[in-house]
């Protein structure tokens, strides 16, 4: 069957289509049905159906014999090692992890933050919380304290589990001092922590609060898979938002189980036994389905890997990492082979190592430049598919169903809807658009199983953020549009997300922060084009009445308090001060005409702007960065 085929039958079918696959899952007790409408626009899939997802993802697959299968490898090029956890040993490991955690009363339902860096063993702490039923959310390790005290105080964690330190190329990140200054910021305390002492740094330990990873698992019982409802939450993820309040998505367990295996050999065309790599982040969406979760559950062996694509040694890594252990199918992000194309454009290094296993690579995150395609088609010979998803989907919205079909490729477009997403262009009105024409993106209602279907204690929010503006439809916050062959081309987001490196960032959120900065009266932040990270932020600021201090003291001040507050990942290096920004009438901040300034492209002057002159105090602002040269 063809991809047509297969699209149109779950069109016409979807509870069958996804009954179907609900079959090549380990359940306790099976599905009866698959959709449970809510009402009110809220779905929920195989809630009458009871599983655990660790089960699945480890124990069935040493049940069946493949115990010796490798199933997860790290692979360090910053502390040189490589190291391999078969099955049978991820199964003890975990077990012990989740009996220690049981022991110290983690039960079904509670929360618990991970706060890890690239281990072998942040996987296994999110695994040993799905054998609990406990509820995880991985915050990222590039985030900081303040980050993670919002996020603390959002899940209100019993326990959160971290390692001492991260390891950044020439840096150690002190996960520990990060950790203990966001419990003393949050209002909510964890009953405990969970410390995984790495050699590169010894953390201090508080008696009574922190405990030691392997201290605490000496006498604990292994713990039994505990069976949870379908609609269970297996985890909490948050993303940014138009504010620095970010969003807690919520994944359900057994839709997530479903659709993340069938997407292995459907997208990924892999099948049970090889290796596949997913070059993010545990932190992210990314790392969830594609490091962690999807490949153990479809029974593969993946790839935990902490380094860069370049200076890690060098700009071979990737390529020593596929030929090294096999890899059949990778995904990164677009930034990740700039980095690498700008290091190795002739692709001397591809040429050293034998990438004969390798069926096709997989790139999303963000928007994925011709330029970029071209370059990694051309120094591998292989497919290069970009895909585009979200953190809130779990999985591929539009993409290429490799293992169904190979279709054509179209340079610029992620292909197309995969089965379960019926992806409609709108206009302002919520009406369809005509093949070809720009509109925002919208997901008719259901959304596919293993989707969000709420947010973390804010249904409010869910609603008003996706469900509101265009009802009977899932809002994704992309602009874009499809063609007459029904392909996808993502242009923009429609609200004030920004992508910066493949990492989702609020520029909301970082306004919050600077508007914080004593000096700061007002102030704006625009994503600007970035040849490498695709987007970087800008901050404008204006200052108080009365404030005579060096401009350039204050911005460098602004530029070290994003780093503090919301982290290194923000890569928040570019700020200026201005007298004043450019606004309508009724006072709403001109970011995009700033956008357009900034990245040199023509624009149209807004005509419910108040002053127009402003525009050209910014475009002087912009210069002083090198930003805003006159359109070609
Ligand atoms: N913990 C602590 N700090 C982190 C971190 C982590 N897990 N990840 C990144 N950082 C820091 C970096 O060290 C850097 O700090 P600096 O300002 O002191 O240099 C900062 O956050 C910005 O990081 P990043 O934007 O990733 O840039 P980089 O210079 O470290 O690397 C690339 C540039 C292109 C090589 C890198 O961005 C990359 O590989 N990106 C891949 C993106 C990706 O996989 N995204 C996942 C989405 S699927
Ligand atoms: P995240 O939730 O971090 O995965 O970010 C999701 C957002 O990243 C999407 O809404 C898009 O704006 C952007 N994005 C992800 N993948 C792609 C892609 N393949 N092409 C264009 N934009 C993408």
């Amino acid at each position: 069957m063809g991809y047509r085929d297969v699209y149109e039958g779950w069109k016409a079918d979807p509870e069958t289509f996804w009954l179907e696959q609900a079959q090549a899952i380990d359940w306790d007790e099976a599905p009866r049905k698959a959709l449970f409408d809510r009402g009110g626009g809220l779905y929920e899939w195989f809630a009458d159906a009871r599983v655990n997802t660790c089960w699945n993802a480890v124990d069935r697959h040493v049940e069946a014999g493949r115990g010796d299968q490798v199933a997860i490898i790290h692979d360090s090029p910053i502390t040189g090692t490589i190291t391999k956890i078969t099955y049978a040993e991820l199964q003890s490991r975990v077990a012990a992890l989740a009996g220690a955690l049981k022991a110290k009363g983690i039960e079904k339902g509670d929360r618990v933050i991970i706060y890890m860096p690239m281990v072998a063993e942040a996987l296994e702490a999110m695994l040993a919380c799905a054998r609990l039923g406990a509820v995880h959310s991985v915050v990222f390790g590039g985030f900081a304290s303040n980050e993670l005290a919002v996020r603390i105080d959002d899940a209100q964690p019993k326990a959160i589990i971290a390692a001492s330190c991260g390891l950044e190329p020439g840096r150690v990140v002190h996960y520990k001092p990060l950790l203990d200054g966001a419990i003393e910021m949050a209002a909510h305390k964890p009953d405990f922590t969970v410390i995984l002492q790495r050699e590169q740094e010894v953390a201090d330990l508080i008696p009574g609060r922190d405990f030691d990873w392997h201290a605490m698992q000496e006498g604990a019982d292994p713990a039994a898979c505990v069976s949870v409802e379908g609609n269970h939450p297996a985890y909490i993820l948050y993303t940014s938002g138009t504010t620095g309040q970010p969003k807690g998505v919520v994944r359900p367990t057994a839709g997530h189980l479903v659709a993340l295996n069938w997407t292995m050999k459907a997208i990924y065309n892999v099948n049970p036994g090889e290796t596949f790599w997913a070059a993010s982040d545990v932190g992210w969406v990314v790392g969830h389905s594609y490091i962690c979760y999807a490949p153990l559950i479809h029974g593969n062996t993946t790839i935990v890997f902490e380094g860069k694509p370049v200076g890690t040694p060098d700009a071979g890594t990737f390529w020593r990492v596929i030929e090294e252990h096999g890899v059949t199918s990778f995904f990164t992000a677009p930034t990740a082979f700039r980095a690498v194309k700008r290091e190795d454009p002739k692709g001397e290094f591809v040429k050293k190592y034998d990438l004969s296993k390798l069926r096709a690579i997989y790139l999303a995150g963000e928007r994925a430049d011709p330029d970029t395609i071209e370059w990694a088609q051309a120094v591998t010979g292989k497919p290069i598919y970009d895909h585009w998803w979200q953190t809130e989907t779990g999985w591929t919205i539009a993409g290429m169903p490799a293992g169904i079909e190979e279709l054509p490729v179209k340079i610029g477009s992620p292909s197309v809807p995969m089965p379960g997403y019926d992806v409609q262009i709108l206009d302002e009105a919520g009406h369809p658009v005509a093949p070809g024409t720009l509109g925002a993106i919208a997901v008719k209602l259901p959304l596919p199983p293993g989707t969000l279907p709420t947010l973390w204690n804010a249904e409010d929010r869910f609603k008003k953020s996706y469900l509101k503006h265009f009802p009977g439809y899932y809002e994704t916050g992309d602009a874009g549009m499809i063609d007459e062959d029904g392909y996808l081309y993502i242009m923009a987001r429609t609200d004030d997300v920004i992508n910066v490196a493949g990492h989702r960032l609020s520029t909301g959120g970082m306004e919050e922060v600077l508007a914080a900065h004593p000096d700061v009266a007002e102030c704006a932040v625009i994503g600007v084009t970035d040849a490498l990270k695709g987007q970087l932020p800008m901050g404008f600021v204006c200052l108080t009445t009365g404030v005579n201090r060096p401009h350039d003291e204050i911005a460098k001040e602004c530029v070290k308090l994003v780093r503090e507050k919301i982290g290194p990942v923000a890569a928040f290096k570019l700020c200026v001060v201005v007298d004043r920004l450019p606004k309508t009438r009724s006072g709403k901040i001109l970011r995009a005409t700033m956008v357009k300034i900034a990245d040199g492209e023509p624009f149209k002057m807004p005509a419910t702007i108040d002053d127009p002159a402003i525009l050209d105090e910014i475009r002087t602002a912009l210069q002083t960065l090198g930003y805003a040269k006159e359109p070609a």
